[in-house]
């Protein structure tokens, strides 16, 4: 730690002159994350849940282009839609999700249906979806009868583990016992919170919900980290809020922060991740720097 305010100035001036030392938008040095090293072999699957009861925050977009932009560097990728809203089904762009005959809904609720039944191809190379559409919304209801009720996404899921490197849930945005599920499922989970007012509102119960998971669930898990999302650079406001958020979470915040930008809505209507649809954008970058920096992240986890 730096003593003296003298030695604190000329620690933040060797940080702003080094360029791999730049001041990042958390106003952390930003240190430089390594390409990823080609993997020889795959499996067995970390899981991680992408998690904020609040909707409009990030999360299917996150689930999305970071699966992408880990597909894009070899790792093998499947996306659970964890949403009755099939956002994440309609985004990848296979058509209405009401259409499919089978979803995650029949993973959670049949036992005799497994994962390989309902997988469909993306589109993204190395990336697959696990699908849901309304139908799920009548989950929560039915599985609280279940004995075990809090494990079956996790049971379901158990196949699929070796045939992956990250498995991504996108939860709804909700507390419910589907977000429990997957929080029961997972090894990590990643929490996109957006840079705008009210961005801490509700995250003390989200907080909450997952250190209870731990003590009584799933002891395995861990908060992958904190994502700044729709930041936008040009605003005080967003930067402060980035602040905010820097300081209640430390070290737990990614470097990596999303930019807000009208790409992300564009890719979606299109149906594809942006590291597709605008591979050169600066959405299409950030979610490859955050890909970089998770794996750094979870190889340290283990
Ligand atoms: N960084 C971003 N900049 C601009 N728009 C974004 C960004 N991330 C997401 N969006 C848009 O905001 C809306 C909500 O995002 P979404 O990922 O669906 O949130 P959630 O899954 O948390 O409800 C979508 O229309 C999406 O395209
Ligand atoms: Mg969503």
């Amino acid at each position: 730690m730096t003593s003296t305010p003298e030695a604190a100035e000329s620690e933040l001036s060797a940080a702003l002159t080094d360029p791999r030392q730049a001041i990042g938008p958390t106003g952390r040095p930003l240190p430089e994350f390594p390409e990823p090293e080609p993997l020889t072999e795959h499996g067995p699957a970390r899981i991680v849940s992408v998690c904020n009861q609040k909707g409009g925050v990030g999360k299917t977009t996150t689930t999305i282009n970071l699966g992408a932009a880990l597909a894009e560097v070899g790792r093998r990728v499947l996306l659970v839609d964890f949403d009755p809203q099939g956002a994440l089904s309609v985004g990848l762009g296979k058509g209405d999700p009401r259409q499919l005959d089978l979803t995650v809904h029949n993973l959670l609720l049949e036992s005799n249906v497994s994962w390989e039944e309902i997988v469909i191809d993306t589109g993204v190379e190395g990336m697959d979806l696990l699908p849901s559409n309304i139908d799920l919304s009548g989950a929560e209801v039915q599985l609280v009868h279940e004995v075990g009720r809090e494990y079956i996404l996790a049971g379901a899921l158990k196949p699929a583990v070796p045939e992956y490197d990250y498995i991504l849930i996108d939860c709804q945005p909700s507390l419910g016992l589907l977000t429990v599920n997957a929080l029961a499922a997972s090894h990590g989970v990643l929490v996109p919170l957006e840079c705008e007012y009210f961005a801490m509102r509700g995250v003390a119960l989200l907080m909450e919900t997952i250190e209870k998971v731990q003590s009584r669930i799933n002891p395995e898990l861990q908060i992958d980290g904190v994502l700044g999302t729709m930041y936008d650079s040009r605003t005080l406001h967003t930067r402060e809020v980035l602040q905010r958020i820097v300081q209640a979470f430390g070290d737990r915040v990614f470097h990596t922060v999303i930019n807000r930008t009208v790409r992300f809505p564009d890719a979606t209507v299109a149906g594809e991740p942006i590291t597709y649809f605008d591979p050169s954008s600066m959405g299409a970058n950030a979610y490859r720097e955050l890909a970089k920096e998770v794996l750094v992240r979870w190889n340290q986890a283990g």
